[in-house]
C-alpha cells in the first residue's frame, strides 16, 4: 500500500516458507473478495452465505465484517471521512495478510470511497494476490425500506450523522468484477460469486 512509514528504521524480514508452499499446504490459493455497497445492501448476508458455501466445498475462508471489525480492530474509529479511510486501510492490510496466508477473505464493508478501495486493490496487485471487487448495488430507497438496523430512520430524524447515502457520500465502483442487483436472492448471488471465483481461477477442481 503506498503509504509513508512513520518509522524509518524498519527492514523487511523474509521467511523460509514461500507463498506457493503455504498455498500447497492449504490446498487452495488465497484471495480477497471485496463486497462494497450501502448499509442494508446485503453485504453481510452474502458474505456469511458464501462462508457457509465455501466451507461445504471444503475451502477455507473468513469473513471480515464492518460492524464486527468496529468492535475490535477499529474500535477507536468513527465515521468521519478520515476514520473511514483508516478503517479501510487497516482492513485492506488484514485482507492482504490473510490472503497471503492462503485464506479466501470475504470482506464486507460499505467502503464508500473509490480511492480507498483502489488502494486496497493496488496493494493486492503489487503483492501478486487475487482481488475481486463485488458491488452489491441495492438502491438507497430499497436499503432505506429494509432499514434492518434502524439507521436510516435515525439519520432522517437527525439522531445520527455521517450515514452513507444520507449525509455522507457513496462513490459507485467504476469497474467492479461483478455487480449484484436486488433482483437476485441471497442464494442466487452466492451462486454468481462462486461462478466468478471459478472464472478467476481462485477455486478450481
Ligand atoms: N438479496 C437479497 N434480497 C432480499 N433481501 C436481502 C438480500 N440480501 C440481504 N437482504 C436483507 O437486507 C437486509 C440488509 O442486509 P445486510 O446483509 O445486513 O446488509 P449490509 O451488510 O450490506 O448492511 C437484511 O434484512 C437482509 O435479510
Ligand atoms: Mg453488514
Amino acid at each position: 500500500m503506498e503509504q509513508q512509514n512513520k518509522s524509518k528504521n524498519i527492514t523487511w524480514q523474509s521467511g523460509e516458507v514461500s507463498r506457493a508452499q503455504r498455498y500447497r499446504n492449504m490446498q487452495q490459493s488465497g484471495a480477497t473478495l471485496w463486497l462494497t455497497g450501502l448499509s442494508g445492501a446485503g453485504k453481510s448476508t452474502l458474505a456469511f452465505h458464501l462462508e457457509q458455501r465455501l466451507l461445504q466445498m471444503g475451502l477455507k475462508s473468513y469473513v471480515l465484517d464492518g460492524d464486527n471489525i468496529r468492535h475490535g480492530l477499529s474500535s477507536n474509529l468513527g465515521f468521519a471521512p478520515e476514520d473511514r479511510t483508516e478503517n479501510i486501510r487497516r482492513v485492506g492490510e488484514v485482507c492482504r495478510l490473510m490472503a497471503d496466508a492462503g485464506l479466501i477473505v470475504l470482506s464486507s464493508f460499505i467502503s464508500p470511497f473509490r480511492e480507498d478501495r483502489h488502494r486496497v486493490r493496488a496493494a493486492h496487485q503489487t503483492a501478486g494476490l487475487a482481488f475481486v471487487e463485488i458491488f452489491v448495488d441495492t438502491p438507497l430507497a430499497l436499503c432505506e425500506q429494509r432499514d434492518p438496523k434502524g439507521l436510516y430512520g435515525k439519520a432522517r430524524r437527525g439522531e445520527i450523522r455521517d450515514l452513507t447515502g444520507i449525509d455522507s457520500p457513496y462513490e459507485v465502483p467504476e469497474a467492479p468484477e461483478l455487480t449484484l442487483t436486488p433482483e437476485g436472492s441471497p442464494l442466487d448471488n452466492c451462486d454468481r460469486v462462486i461462478g466468478l471465483l471459478w472464472q478467476h481461477g481462485i477455486i478450481s477442481a
